[in-house]
């Protein structure tokens, strides 16, 4: 008979915020996020006798009867398996996500970040960062097509970060706390669809998409330097700007741009979508946390599906609203 010896063993992620850059990553410009770690995702590995077994929101069966869509998923577990020489059996894995998907917060990638660590855990390997980037950008290659690489990356740090594809990825200082509401439209918004939008933006009519893109490239790195001294009133208006040109690329939508008028009217000094955009998530910035009140009290009237407030200083304190 085979006795199950392993222990049980967790991995874990978090979501993440793009405050700049997105979609304009794809296009090698940069871009900024920030660890958003009020929404996390757990991943226990069990031992058992046996099939590999998965149980999820998503899905409960036998790894090789896993539905096409989370196929990325299981590319993930067989390549680990294959590097780290395991048997690809008597192994269960119970996946818990709190990251809504499709909103922009990078539920795929930490779901995969979270995945890997477990395995690595579980079968008692260590696990480097460039390891661990590798075998999610398979599941990432899956889910969206072309990812810039920013999601797993970003849900896989903890501290924000400044990000461009295939170069070394920094840390972004922060001189005085950003003050951040998150407002979700409850709508999903598919990131595959939206990139593949942007690029037939870039094909048709290349001139005018390209210099929108540059602009959001350059809007970051005004954007970083803004949150390296402090200058909170020019990141708003900076954050604005790369709404309007994410808004110009066609991927925003009436919902995002309600909840971004309503924040401003509120006192936002700055707002705009995050992530793929076409449904999900906006985000307002405030100087302060009584300010950041109001402007989640004036989402919620206005409609918002769920709302959270974090606190950004060279480390994240997030609290739920
Ligand atoms: C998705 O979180 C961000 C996008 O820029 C796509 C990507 O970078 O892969 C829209």
């Amino acid at each position: 008979m085979v006795k199950a010896t392993r222990k049980s063993a967790v991995g874990e992620a978090h979501s993440k915020l793009i405050l700049m850059g997105e979609h304009a990553v794809v296009y090698d410009h940069p871009a900024i996020a920030i660890p958003f770690d009020t929404l996390t995702v757990e991943t226990r590995v069990r031992p058992t006798i046996g099939k590999v077994r998965f149980a999820s929101n998503f899905y409960t069966g036998e790894l090789e009867d896993m539905p096409e869509k989370m196929y990325g998923l299981a590319k993930c577990i067989y390549a680990v398996c294959a590097k780290l020489n395991q048997p690809l059996e008597h192994f269960y894995i119970e996946l818990n996500s709190l990251i809504p998907i499709g909103r922009g917060l990078g539920s795929s990638a930490a779901i995969a970040v979270s995945l890997v660590r477990g395995l690595y855990n579980f079968f008692g390997a260590d696990l480097n960062h460039e390891v661990l980037m590798e075998l999610v950008d398979l599941a990432e290659k899956y889910a969206h097509g072309t990812p810039s690489g920013i999601d797993r990356e970003a849900t896989s740090q903890d501290y924000p970060i400044f990000f461009r594809r295939n170069e070394l990825t920094e840390q972004v200082k922060i001189a005085r706390p950003l003050h951040i509401v998150v407002a979700d439209t409850g709508r999903i918004g598919d990131t595959h669809a939206s990139v593949s939008s942007v690029k037939d933006r870039y094909e048709t009519n290349y001139s005018e998409t390209k210099a929108r893109l540059a602009r959001i490239g350059s809007l970051t790195v005004q954007a970083r330097q803004a949150m390296e001294t402090g200058e909170l009133i020019e990141l708003g208006e900076q954050l604005d700007q790369a709404h309007v040109e994410l808004k110009a690329l066609g991927v925003s939508d009436p919902g995002l741009d309600h909840y971004v008028e309503a924040s401003k009217a509120a006192g936002a000094l700055g707002a705009k979508l995050t992530g793929g955009g076409r449904g999900g998530c906006m985000f307002a910035l405030s100087d302060s946390f009584e300010q950041a009140r109001l402007i989640e009290n004036a989402l919620k009237d206005a409609g918002a599906s769920q709302t959270w407030y974090c606190q950004i200083v060279d480390e994240v304190m997030s609290y739920e609203g």
